[in-house]
């Protein structure tokens, strides 16, 4: 299996270029945000309780976003490789995923690190607020508060797989396509697990 984790703050451009990387080479895209968004407009207990910490820009507990994935994990059995996108945010939360893909004989081939300035995240934030109808990116506060949360939580995951030589950083400022090249090229130099 080929697993990818695309890394990186919020407004990174994660999900604009899982898109186009689960086209390009056939991956599952898991997305937590995205699942957790599908749960808050299905009003499911898990949503309204997700729903609580999103709102603040606050990471949603372990447990919830695990037990997310590791079903997802169960239900792809014929997936040749996933695509994590938001998953891992926490050191809990990579060690689990190395316990869940150990299960299947698997592990991360690579973590690519979108690094973007935080000047520019807000900018992109703030402007897709203006349309998105997402509630965390309709307020400055929020955005910031995001941003914090990475720093404070998320950005040590990539110190954990930078102990076993997984992680590249890839600039992910420049246009869509020239950032897309660049992390094509990135998978191309990474085998299997
Ligand atoms: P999530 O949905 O994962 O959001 P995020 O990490 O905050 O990231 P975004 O979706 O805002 O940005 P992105 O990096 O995907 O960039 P995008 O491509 O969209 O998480 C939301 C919340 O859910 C969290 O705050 C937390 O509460 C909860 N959650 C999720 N996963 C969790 C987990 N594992 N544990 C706990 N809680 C969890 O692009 C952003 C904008 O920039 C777009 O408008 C796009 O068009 C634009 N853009 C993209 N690329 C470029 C470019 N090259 N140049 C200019 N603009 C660009």
């Amino acid at each position: 299996m080929f697993n990818v984790i695309l890394f990186g703050p919020p407004g990174s451009g994660k999900g604009t270029q899982s898109e186009k990387l689960m086209e390009k080479y056939g991956l599952k895209h898991l997305s937590t945000g995205d699942l957790l968004r599908s749960e808050i407009s299905k009003k499911t207990p898990l949503g309204i309780e997700a729903r609580n910490f999103m709102d603040k820009g606050q990471l949603v507990p372990d447990e919830v976003v695990i037990g997310m994935i590791s079903s997802l994990l169960d239900n792809n059995k014929e997936a040749t490789g996933f695509l994590f996108d938001g998953f891992p945010r926490t050191s809990a939360q990579a060690e689990a995923l190395d316990r869940l893909l150990e299960l299947k004989n698997s592990c991360i081939s690579v973590m690519i690190a979108l690094e973007v300035s935080e000047k520019e995240l807000i900018h992109r934030l703030v402007q897709r607020g203006k349309t998105s109808g997402r509630a965390d990116d309709d307020n400055e506060n929020v955005i910031r508060a995001r941003i914090v949360e990475y720093k404070t939580k998320t950005a040590a995951v990539a110190d954990y797989y930078r102990k076993f030589n997984k992680v590249v950083e890839v600039k992910g400022e420049g246009s869509v396509e020239e950032i897309f090249e660049a992390l094509c090229k990135q998978i191309e130099k990474h085998s299997d697990c």
